[in-house]
């Protein structure tokens, strides 16, 4: 099969009516309001042809049921892009596209399939549930109050850059036992490459040699953390270093979005305001409704159709990535949930469904929880410093949550650290 990167050409059949061009779901546009997006692509089918970022085109699968239809049947959608991605192997990907970073194979659980993807996916399960819980908790609430001492006194802050994106990383990263300095490199690698600037696959190298600096070490001196876990359930190297980078890459940025867009629901929202600082609506039922409202991974899991393949009465051809919109499937009108009724219903698919579902949906509402009452309880007058609607959202495809939280408090040492 030959790739032609034509965009106008739609390879969807079925379309009622057919889409002129592709829509983006990318750019100012996108960005301002993605439901507007997804409301529009519905209109035209289950699974749209769009484009995911500039110069790179794919399916977006759109309505509750596409998506469940592609998660739940991995012999026909498959994940590796090797050898299924006409696009990437005749290399007109740009080399700068954040969807290349988001989209291209790597040597770990989540891109593979079969047997493969279960012994991967074993060895990262088997080590979480060795995590013990109880103790993690202290360590989040350790790390929440280190971070809240360093501007409690200072009256402001913006929450997402001092509070809700260092938390879960500097709590995923204590999970693998380094030792400080090592921690505090990875750190400042694992930023780099999530910055996705020019310096991204230095930082990515940086990063690779770090982690298996880190392995070298484990296993020499194995402890009680993930690491050595992941050791234990033998796995080479080279495995255990795409793994590491796996585990800090799929945890930390959607804990942090989520934990920062609950905030953000809790000072902004009349159902949650209020009533969270009361304790008449808990701390889990904001965590909940941004699972179903915005998730932190709105648009992901790419596969790849093996052959041509029926989805809820559409054709989608082989070659080419199609994407979940787990954002679009929880806001499917054909499943709407009413806001009431969202707070103990978990049918949303922020976390996936199928072999690929996230294995840790339980740690990730854990990190979260503490992180968003810690702060709510050593802050309690914690307010917005700029109107709710000019809150700016974090641009993108792959990410969704608050880009920045400028908050006022009154200026406390109480509950500081000694
Ligand atoms: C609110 C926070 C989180 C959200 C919304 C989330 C969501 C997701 C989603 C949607 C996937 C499927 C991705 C795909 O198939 O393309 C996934 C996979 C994964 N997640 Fe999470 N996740 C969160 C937190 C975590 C945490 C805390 C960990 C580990 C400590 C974790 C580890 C993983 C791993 C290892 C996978 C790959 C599983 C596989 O391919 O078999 N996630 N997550």
């Amino acid at each position: 099969m030959t790739f032609r990167p034509d965009a106008a050409r739609c390879p969807v059949r079925g379309h009622t009516p057919p889409l002129l061009r592709p829509l983006p779901i990318h750019g100012p546009a996108f960005d301002a309001d993605p439901e507007a997006t997804y409301r529009r692509l519905r209109a035209h089918g289950p699974v749209v042809w769009v484009e995911i970022s500039p110069g790179v085109f794919g399916y977006l699968a759109v309505t509750y049921a596409a998506c469940l239809h592609l998660l739940r049947n991995p012999e026909r959608f498959r994940k590796d892009p090797t050898g299924n991605w006409e696009a990437l192997g005749a290399g007109v990907i740009p080399a700068d596209s954040p969807a290349l970073q988001m989209m291209m194979p790597r040597d770990n659980a989540l891109w593979k399939d079969g047997e493969e993807h279960r012994r991967l996916r074993e060895a990262i399960t088997t080590a979480l549930s060795r995590v013990d819980t109880r103790a993690l908790a202290g360590t989040v609430t350790r790390i929440a109050d280190q971070l809240i001492d360093a501007f409690c006194e200072t009256g402001k802050a913006d929450l997402v850059a001092s509070y809700t994106d260092p938390l879960p990383m500097l709590t995923v990263t204590s999970l693998f036992g380094s030792p400080p300095q090592l921690s505090e490199k990875i750190v400042h690698y694992v930023t780099r490459v999530f910055a996705a600037g020019s310096d991204a696959a230095q930082a990515n190298a940086a990063l690779e040699s770090a982690c298996l600096e880190l392995v070298g070490l484990k296993r020499h001196r194995p402890g009680r953390d993930l690491v050595t876990y992941l050791i234990e359930a033998g796995l080479t190297d080279e495995e255990l270093v795409q793994t590491i980078l796996l585990i800090k890459g799929a945890a930390a940025p959607p804990t942090a979005k989520h934990t920062a867009a609950a905030i953000q629901l809790i000072l902004t929202s009349e159902r949650f305001a209020g009533n969270v600082h009361t304790g008449v609506t808990p701390v889990s039922a904001a965590l909940e409704e941004v699972l179903w409202t915005r998730p932190p991974a709105p648009n992901y899991h790419p596969v790849f159709a093996q052959g041509p393949q029926q989805v809820e009465g559409v054709t989608v051809q082989p070659g080419h990535p199609i994407l979940v919109s787990y954002a679009a499937a929880n806001t499917d009108p054909a499943v709407a949930v009413p806001g009431a009724e969202r707070a103990g219903n978990r049918g949303h698919l922020a976390f996936s469904a199928g072999p690929h579902a996230c294995p840790a949906p339980d740690l990730a509402r854990g990190i979260s929880s503490i992180a968003v009452e810690r702060l709510l309880d050593r802050l309690p007058d914690l307010r917005l410093a700029i109107p709710a609607h000019e809150v700016p959202a974090l641009p993108g495809t792959f990410l969704a949550g608050p880009a920045a939280l400028p908050v006022h408090f009154h200026p406390s040492t109480t509950g500081k650290q000694p």
